[in-house]
Protein backbone atom coordinates (compact mmCIF):
# COMPACT_ATOMS: atom_id res chain seq x y z
CA UNK A 1 0.00 0.00 0.00
CA UNK A 2 1.29 3.46 -1.18
CA UNK A 3 2.16 5.76 1.95
CA UNK A 4 0.03 8.76 2.49
CA UNK A 5 1.38 12.00 1.16
CA UNK A 6 0.46 15.51 2.27
CA UNK A 7 2.87 16.63 -0.74
CA UNK A 8 0.04 17.54 -3.52
CA UNK A 9 1.04 20.31 -6.29
CA UNK A 10 -1.79 22.18 -7.61
CA UNK A 11 -4.44 21.59 -4.43
CA UNK A 12 -5.06 25.26 -4.73
CA UNK A 13 -6.41 24.67 -8.59
CA UNK A 14 -9.32 21.99 -7.30
CA UNK A 15 -12.55 23.39 -6.60
CA UNK A 16 -13.43 23.11 -2.47
CA UNK A 17 -15.63 20.38 -3.33
CA UNK A 18 -12.34 18.35 -5.30
CA UNK A 19 -10.51 19.26 -2.38
CA UNK A 20 -12.56 17.87 0.06
CA UNK A 21 -12.88 14.45 -1.59
CA UNK A 22 -8.78 14.60 -1.53
CA UNK A 23 -8.85 15.34 2.38
CA UNK A 24 -11.44 12.28 2.23
CA UNK A 25 -9.17 10.05 0.83
CA UNK A 26 -6.22 11.15 2.86
CA UNK A 27 -7.86 11.32 6.32
CA UNK A 28 -10.32 8.02 5.55
CA UNK A 29 -13.33 9.88 5.93
CA UNK A 30 -16.79 8.09 6.09
CA UNK A 31 -19.47 8.59 3.77
CA UNK A 32 -21.75 10.91 6.56
CA UNK A 33 -17.95 12.87 7.69
CA UNK A 34 -18.22 14.73 4.08
CA UNK A 35 -21.72 15.09 4.24
CA UNK A 36 -20.79 16.89 7.54
CA UNK A 37 -17.94 19.10 6.10
CA UNK A 38 -20.01 19.82 2.86
CA UNK A 39 -22.68 21.65 5.19
CA UNK A 40 -22.27 25.31 5.17
CA UNK A 41 -24.45 28.30 6.47
CA UNK A 42 -24.58 31.80 5.04
CA UNK A 43 -21.10 31.86 4.31
CA UNK A 44 -20.93 29.63 1.51
CA UNK A 45 -18.42 28.05 -0.30
CA UNK A 46 -17.92 30.52 -3.10
CA UNK A 47 -17.68 33.57 -0.76
CA UNK A 48 -15.60 31.03 1.41
CA UNK A 49 -13.14 30.10 -1.12
CA UNK A 50 -12.25 34.04 -1.83
CA UNK A 51 -11.03 34.49 1.39
CA UNK A 52 -8.88 32.40 1.87
CA UNK A 53 -6.72 29.51 0.23
CA UNK A 54 -7.68 26.22 -0.43
CA UNK A 55 -10.99 26.20 1.11
CA UNK A 56 -12.89 23.21 2.01
CA UNK A 57 -15.75 23.97 4.11
CA UNK A 58 -16.68 26.47 6.36
CA UNK A 59 -17.53 26.43 10.41
CA UNK A 60 -20.20 27.23 12.51
CA UNK A 61 -20.07 29.21 15.81
CA UNK A 62 -22.97 30.03 18.16
CA UNK A 63 -23.96 33.36 18.53
CA UNK A 64 -25.56 34.66 21.12
CA UNK A 65 -26.27 38.10 22.29
CA UNK A 66 -24.98 39.61 25.84
CA UNK A 67 -28.26 41.87 27.41
CA UNK A 68 -28.19 44.68 29.85
CA UNK A 69 -24.94 47.02 28.35
CA UNK A 70 -25.06 50.59 29.17
CA UNK A 71 -22.15 52.01 27.73
CA UNK A 72 -21.32 55.85 28.15
CA UNK A 73 -25.57 56.25 28.74
CA UNK A 74 -26.27 53.86 25.32
CA UNK A 75 -28.15 50.89 25.47
CA UNK A 76 -25.81 48.04 23.52
CA UNK A 77 -27.06 44.08 22.46
CA UNK A 78 -23.56 42.56 21.83
CA UNK A 79 -23.60 39.37 19.79
CA UNK A 80 -20.83 36.97 20.96
CA UNK A 81 -19.70 34.10 18.85
CA UNK A 82 -17.96 31.55 21.33
CA UNK A 83 -17.82 28.05 22.03
CA UNK A 84 -17.68 27.97 25.35
CA UNK A 85 -20.93 27.84 27.76
CA UNK A 86 -21.48 30.24 30.09
CA UNK A 87 -19.64 32.69 28.73
CA UNK A 88 -22.68 35.29 27.31
CA UNK A 89 -24.66 34.77 30.85
CA UNK A 90 -21.69 36.14 32.52
CA UNK A 91 -21.03 39.22 30.86
CA UNK A 92 -24.85 39.55 30.65
CA UNK A 93 -25.21 39.16 34.19
CA UNK A 94 -22.15 41.41 34.96
CA UNK A 95 -23.46 44.18 32.35
CA UNK A 96 -26.88 43.66 35.08
CA UNK A 97 -25.12 44.93 37.95
CA UNK A 98 -23.28 47.44 36.50
CA UNK A 99 -26.17 48.56 35.04
CA UNK A 100 -27.48 49.50 38.70
CA UNK A 101 -24.90 51.75 39.10
CA UNK A 102 -25.26 53.61 35.84
CA UNK A 103 -23.26 51.29 33.91
CA UNK A 104 -19.88 51.20 32.37
CA UNK A 105 -17.75 54.32 31.38
CA UNK A 106 -15.26 53.93 28.53
CA UNK A 107 -13.03 56.29 26.80
CA UNK A 108 -10.72 55.77 23.79
CA UNK A 109 -7.30 57.34 22.25
CA UNK A 110 -6.73 58.37 18.71
CA UNK A 111 -6.67 54.73 16.39
CA UNK A 112 -3.34 55.43 15.88
CA UNK A 113 -1.42 52.30 14.87
CA UNK A 114 2.41 51.93 14.42
CA UNK A 115 4.32 50.46 11.30
CA UNK A 116 8.00 49.24 11.93
CA UNK A 117 10.44 49.64 9.49
CA UNK A 118 14.02 48.05 9.95
CA UNK A 119 16.94 49.27 9.38
CA UNK A 120 20.88 47.05 9.51
CA UNK A 121 23.93 47.84 8.76
CA UNK A 122 23.89 51.15 10.63
CA UNK A 123 25.12 51.24 13.92
CA UNK A 124 25.91 55.14 14.10
CA UNK A 125 22.17 55.68 15.67
CA UNK A 126 23.20 59.19 15.77
CA UNK A 127 24.00 59.64 12.23
CA UNK A 128 20.84 57.84 11.12
CA UNK A 129 18.71 59.89 13.36
CA UNK A 130 19.76 63.32 12.41
CA UNK A 131 19.22 61.68 8.51
CA UNK A 132 16.00 60.93 9.14
CA UNK A 133 14.76 63.65 11.44
CA UNK A 134 16.23 66.09 8.83
CA UNK A 135 14.15 64.37 5.94
CA UNK A 136 10.97 63.62 8.76
CA UNK A 137 8.69 66.03 6.64
CA UNK A 138 9.04 63.81 3.54
CA UNK A 139 8.73 60.45 4.74
CA UNK A 140 5.48 61.97 6.33
CA UNK A 141 4.28 63.00 3.01
CA UNK A 142 5.71 59.24 1.24
CA UNK A 143 3.79 57.21 3.88
CA UNK A 144 0.45 59.48 2.80
CA UNK A 145 0.31 59.42 -0.61
CA UNK A 146 -0.46 55.67 -0.10
CA UNK A 147 -4.21 56.53 1.27
CA UNK A 148 -6.06 59.83 -0.43
CA UNK A 149 -8.89 58.50 2.07
CA UNK A 150 -7.16 58.95 5.30
CA UNK A 151 -5.51 62.64 4.13
CA UNK A 152 -8.45 63.84 3.11
CA UNK A 153 -9.59 63.20 6.20
CA UNK A 154 -6.29 64.81 8.07
CA UNK A 155 -5.50 61.54 9.62
CA UNK A 156 -2.72 59.22 8.17
CA UNK A 157 1.07 59.36 8.52
CA UNK A 158 1.59 61.74 11.65
CA UNK A 159 4.85 61.10 13.28
CA UNK A 160 7.93 59.20 13.15
CA UNK A 161 9.96 58.04 15.93
CA UNK A 162 13.73 56.14 15.88
CA UNK A 163 14.29 53.44 18.28
CA UNK A 164 17.60 51.07 18.65
CA UNK A 165 16.68 47.57 19.72
CA UNK A 166 18.75 45.06 21.93
CA UNK A 167 18.87 42.37 19.32
CA UNK A 168 22.94 40.96 18.46
CA UNK A 169 22.63 43.86 15.20
CA UNK A 170 21.55 46.54 17.30
CA UNK A 171 19.22 47.31 15.02
CA UNK A 172 17.39 50.61 14.28
CA UNK A 173 13.94 50.41 13.92
CA UNK A 174 11.85 53.38 12.38
CA UNK A 175 8.03 53.80 14.09
CA UNK A 176 5.76 55.03 11.46
CA UNK A 177 2.90 56.60 13.73
CA UNK A 178 -0.41 56.22 11.50
CA UNK A 179 -4.00 57.17 12.25
CA UNK A 180 -6.39 54.86 10.75
CA UNK A 181 -9.75 56.32 11.36
CA UNK A 182 -12.02 53.26 11.22
CA UNK A 183 -10.54 50.60 9.61
CA UNK A 184 -7.87 48.48 11.83
CA UNK A 185 -5.36 49.58 9.92
CA UNK A 186 -2.77 46.43 8.91
CA UNK A 187 -3.02 47.30 5.07
CA UNK A 188 -2.88 50.44 4.72
CA UNK A 189 -0.12 50.71 7.58
CA UNK A 190 1.84 47.80 5.83
CA UNK A 191 1.94 49.52 2.64
CA UNK A 192 3.34 52.83 3.92
CA UNK A 193 6.06 51.14 5.26
CA UNK A 194 6.70 49.41 2.21
CA UNK A 195 6.78 52.69 0.36
CA UNK A 196 8.97 54.83 2.54
CA UNK A 197 11.57 51.56 2.89
CA UNK A 198 13.37 52.64 -0.35
CA UNK A 199 13.89 55.92 0.51
CA UNK A 200 15.19 55.53 4.03
CA UNK A 201 17.88 53.23 2.43
CA UNK A 202 18.50 55.97 0.01
CA UNK A 203 18.70 58.85 2.89
CA UNK A 204 20.67 56.45 5.40
CA UNK A 205 22.87 54.35 3.52
CA UNK A 206 21.08 51.47 6.08
CA UNK A 207 19.38 48.26 4.24
CA UNK A 208 15.69 47.84 5.65
CA UNK A 209 14.33 44.41 6.34
CA UNK A 210 11.13 43.78 8.30
CA UNK A 211 8.65 46.65 7.05
CA UNK A 212 5.40 45.49 8.59
CA UNK A 213 2.52 47.03 11.35
CA UNK A 214 3.45 46.37 15.29
CA UNK A 215 0.31 44.33 16.72
CA UNK A 216 1.23 46.11 19.89
CA UNK A 217 -0.74 49.62 20.12
CA UNK A 218 0.08 51.38 23.26
CA UNK A 219 -1.08 54.29 21.44
CA UNK A 220 -4.65 52.52 20.39
CA UNK A 221 -6.08 52.11 24.19
CA UNK A 222 -9.70 51.57 25.49
CA UNK A 223 -10.42 52.23 29.23
CA UNK A 224 -13.52 51.26 31.10
CA UNK A 225 -14.63 51.48 34.46
CA UNK A 226 -17.53 50.24 36.40
CA UNK A 227 -19.13 49.96 39.61
CA UNK A 228 -20.44 47.02 41.14
CA UNK A 229 -22.38 47.15 44.32
CA UNK A 230 -21.60 44.82 47.28
CA UNK A 231 -24.96 44.20 47.99
CA UNK A 232 -25.89 43.07 44.92
CA UNK A 233 -22.71 40.49 44.72
CA UNK A 234 -22.56 38.60 47.75
CA UNK A 235 -21.45 41.35 50.39
CA UNK A 236 -18.05 42.74 51.67
CA UNK A 237 -16.19 38.96 52.00
CA UNK A 238 -16.78 38.87 48.22
CA UNK A 239 -15.37 42.12 47.55
CA UNK A 240 -12.60 41.34 49.55
CA UNK A 241 -11.91 38.19 47.59
CA UNK A 242 -12.35 39.56 44.09
CA UNK A 243 -9.48 42.40 44.91
CA UNK A 244 -7.28 39.31 46.64
CA UNK A 245 -7.87 37.36 43.02
CA UNK A 246 -7.25 41.14 41.26
CA UNK A 247 -4.07 41.36 43.34
CA UNK A 248 -2.94 37.94 42.35
CA UNK A 249 -3.23 38.20 38.85
CA UNK A 250 -1.15 41.34 38.61
CA UNK A 251 2.03 39.78 40.03
CA UNK A 252 1.81 36.04 39.19
CA UNK A 253 2.13 35.08 35.52
CA UNK A 254 0.52 32.24 36.01
CA UNK A 255 -2.69 33.36 37.05
CA UNK A 256 -2.10 36.62 35.01
CA UNK A 257 -2.62 34.22 31.89
CA UNK A 258 -5.95 33.16 33.25
CA UNK A 259 -7.25 36.07 34.52
CA UNK A 260 -6.23 37.78 31.03
CA UNK A 261 -8.14 34.94 29.33
CA UNK A 262 -11.44 35.41 30.99
CA UNK A 263 -10.89 39.20 29.51
CA UNK A 264 -10.22 37.89 25.97
CA UNK A 265 -13.30 35.34 26.51
CA UNK A 266 -15.43 38.26 26.30
CA UNK A 267 -13.86 40.52 23.74
CA UNK A 268 -12.43 37.58 21.20
CA UNK A 269 -16.04 36.73 20.91
CA UNK A 270 -17.52 39.97 20.06
CA UNK A 271 -14.39 40.53 17.72
CA UNK A 272 -14.88 37.18 16.24
CA UNK A 273 -19.01 37.87 15.41
CA UNK A 274 -18.35 41.02 13.27
CA UNK A 275 -15.12 39.29 12.00
CA UNK A 276 -12.28 41.38 13.00
CA UNK A 277 -8.52 39.80 13.98
CA UNK A 278 -9.08 38.11 16.84
CA UNK A 279 -5.82 37.08 17.07
CA UNK A 280 -3.94 40.70 16.63
CA UNK A 281 -6.59 41.33 19.69
CA UNK A 282 -4.65 38.66 21.75
CA UNK A 283 -1.13 39.31 20.75
CA UNK A 284 -1.99 43.19 21.54
CA UNK A 285 -3.74 42.76 24.95
CA UNK A 286 -1.05 40.13 26.10
CA UNK A 287 2.53 42.02 25.01
CA UNK A 288 0.85 45.14 26.82
CA UNK A 289 1.67 44.40 30.36
CA UNK A 290 5.53 44.52 29.13
CA UNK A 291 4.85 47.77 28.95
CA UNK A 292 2.62 48.68 31.30
CA UNK A 293 4.39 47.17 34.40
CA UNK A 294 0.81 45.63 35.52
CA UNK A 295 -0.16 42.02 34.78
CA UNK A 296 -3.90 42.48 35.05
CA UNK A 297 -5.31 44.32 32.18
CA UNK A 298 -7.86 44.82 35.21
CA UNK A 299 -7.88 47.27 38.47
CA UNK A 300 -10.13 46.81 41.22
CA UNK A 301 -10.66 48.76 44.39
CA UNK A 302 -13.29 49.59 47.08
CA UNK A 303 -14.87 52.90 47.16
CA UNK A 304 -16.15 54.49 49.58
CA UNK A 305 -18.98 53.05 50.29
CA UNK A 306 -17.33 49.61 50.08
CA UNK A 307 -18.33 48.72 46.67
CA UNK A 308 -16.45 47.40 43.94
CA UNK A 309 -14.91 49.45 41.17
CA UNK A 310 -13.44 47.89 38.53
CA UNK A 311 -11.48 49.22 35.24
CA UNK A 312 -9.89 48.02 32.38
CA UNK A 313 -6.96 49.45 30.10
CA UNK A 314 -6.60 47.27 27.12
CA UNK A 315 -4.92 48.38 23.43
CA UNK A 316 -7.75 47.55 20.34
CA UNK A 317 -7.36 47.33 17.36
CA UNK A 318 -10.53 46.73 15.54
CA UNK A 319 -12.01 48.39 12.86
CA UNK A 320 -15.48 49.10 11.46
CA UNK A 321 -14.43 49.48 7.74
CA UNK A 322 -11.79 47.46 5.59
CA UNK A 323 -10.54 43.70 5.81
CA UNK A 324 -13.12 41.20 5.89
CA UNK A 325 -15.98 43.34 7.98
CA UNK A 326 -17.92 43.32 5.33
CA UNK A 327 -17.25 40.77 2.95
CA UNK A 328 -19.23 38.36 5.14
CA UNK A 329 -22.55 39.75 5.32
CA UNK A 330 -23.61 38.41 8.86
CA UNK A 331 -20.80 39.82 10.41
CA UNK A 332 -21.47 43.60 8.70
CA UNK A 333 -25.13 42.24 10.21
CA UNK A 334 -23.75 41.87 13.64
CA UNK A 335 -22.01 44.29 13.06
CA UNK A 336 -25.46 46.60 12.69
CA UNK A 337 -26.78 45.02 15.56
CA UNK A 338 -23.82 46.08 17.78
CA UNK A 339 -24.96 49.64 16.36
CA UNK A 340 -21.21 51.30 16.58
CA UNK A 341 -20.29 54.36 14.57
CA UNK A 342 -16.62 54.38 14.65
CA UNK A 343 -14.02 51.75 15.52
CA UNK A 344 -13.25 54.32 18.56
CA UNK A 345 -16.97 53.38 19.65
CA UNK A 346 -16.11 49.91 18.93
CA UNK A 347 -13.40 49.92 21.15
CA UNK A 348 -15.12 51.15 23.94
CA UNK A 349 -17.73 48.78 23.69
CA UNK A 350 -14.96 46.12 23.81
CA UNK A 351 -13.32 47.19 26.48
CA UNK A 352 -17.02 47.51 28.67
CA UNK A 353 -17.24 43.87 27.29
CA UNK A 354 -14.20 42.86 28.46
CA UNK A 355 -14.16 43.65 32.11
CA UNK A 356 -17.95 42.34 32.52
CA UNK A 357 -16.18 39.09 31.54
CA UNK A 358 -13.02 39.52 33.97
CA UNK A 359 -15.51 40.75 37.02
CA UNK A 360 -18.10 37.74 36.54
CA UNK A 361 -15.33 35.37 36.37
CA UNK A 362 -13.40 36.89 39.30
CA UNK A 363 -16.53 36.88 41.07
CA UNK A 364 -17.89 33.69 40.92
CA UNK A 365 -14.23 32.20 41.79
CA UNK A 366 -14.30 34.42 44.84
CA UNK A 367 -17.61 33.24 45.99
CA UNK A 368 -19.13 30.14 44.62
CA UNK A 369 -16.30 28.81 42.41
CA UNK A 370 -16.40 28.54 38.64
CA UNK A 371 -17.97 25.00 38.52
CA UNK A 372 -21.48 25.43 39.68
CA UNK A 373 -22.73 27.88 36.98
CA UNK A 374 -21.01 25.79 34.44
CA UNK A 375 -22.14 22.75 35.27
CA UNK A 376 -26.03 23.02 33.79
CA UNK A 377 -25.02 23.99 30.33
CA UNK A 378 -21.81 21.76 30.72
CA UNK A 379 -24.61 18.84 31.17
CA UNK A 380 -26.72 20.74 28.41
CA UNK A 381 -23.71 20.02 26.13
CA UNK A 382 -23.14 16.58 27.25
CA UNK A 383 -26.56 15.56 26.82
CA UNK A 384 -26.56 16.83 22.86
CA UNK A 385 -23.58 15.32 22.46
CA UNK A 386 -25.22 11.94 23.08
CA UNK A 387 -27.92 12.57 21.13
CA UNK A 388 -30.85 14.01 23.14
CA UNK A 389 -32.76 15.97 21.11
CA UNK A 390 -35.77 18.46 22.71
CA UNK A 391 -37.30 17.96 25.56
CA UNK A 392 -34.72 14.81 26.72
CA UNK A 393 -31.77 17.39 26.89
CA UNK A 394 -33.53 19.12 29.90
CA UNK A 395 -34.51 16.11 31.32
CA UNK A 396 -30.89 14.37 31.08
CA UNK A 397 -28.95 17.72 32.19
CA UNK A 398 -31.36 18.38 35.05
CA UNK A 399 -31.13 14.41 35.92
CA UNK A 400 -27.05 14.89 35.94
CA UNK A 401 -26.99 18.15 37.95
CA UNK A 402 -29.37 16.84 40.73
CA UNK A 403 -27.13 14.00 40.91
CA UNK A 404 -24.29 16.17 41.31
CA UNK A 405 -23.03 13.29 38.68
CA UNK A 406 -22.06 15.10 34.84
CA UNK A 407 -20.32 13.05 32.77
CA UNK A 408 -21.10 11.81 28.67
CA UNK A 409 -21.73 7.76 30.26
CA UNK A 410 -24.41 8.96 32.80
CA UNK A 411 -26.17 11.11 29.82
CA UNK A 412 -26.13 8.35 27.35
CA UNK A 413 -27.78 5.64 30.20
CA UNK A 414 -29.92 8.79 30.98
CA UNK A 415 -30.95 8.78 27.32
CA UNK A 416 -30.97 5.13 27.13
CA UNK A 417 -33.67 4.93 30.15
CA UNK A 418 -35.97 7.74 28.93
CA UNK A 419 -35.84 6.01 24.95
CA UNK A 420 -36.71 2.84 26.83
CA UNK A 421 -39.57 3.92 28.51
C1 LIG B 1 -12.52 30.32 31.54
O1 LIG B 1 -12.62 30.29 30.16
C2 LIG B 1 -12.06 31.67 32.04
C3 LIG B 1 -11.76 31.75 33.54
O2 LIG B 1 -10.79 30.75 33.87
C4 LIG B 1 -11.20 33.12 33.81
C5 LIG B 1 -10.63 33.31 35.21
O3 LIG B 1 -10.22 32.32 35.84
O4 LIG B 1 -10.57 34.48 35.62
C6 LIG B 1 -12.97 31.46 34.36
Amino acid sequence: MSEKTSEISGFYKLTPQERAMMVARFADLNESDISEISKTGALNLELADKLIENVISTIELPVGIAVNFRINGKDYLIPMAIEEASVVAACSNAAKIARASGGFQSTSSDPVMIGQVQLTGCKDFEKVNAHIMAHRGEIIDLANSRSRTLSSMNAGAKDIELRRINDPEGSIVLHLKVDVRDAMGANIVNSMCETIAPFLESITGCRTNLRILSNLTPDRIARSRAKFRKDLIGGEEVVRNIIRSYEMADVDPFRAATHNKGIMNGIDAVILATMNDWRSAEANAHTYHNLSGHLSLTRYSVDENGDLVGEIEIPLAVGTVGGSTNTAKKAAVFRKVLGVRSSSEFAQVLAAVGLAQNFAAIRALSAEGIQKGHMGLHARSLAVSVGARGNEIDQISDTMVKEGNISMARARDILDSIRKA
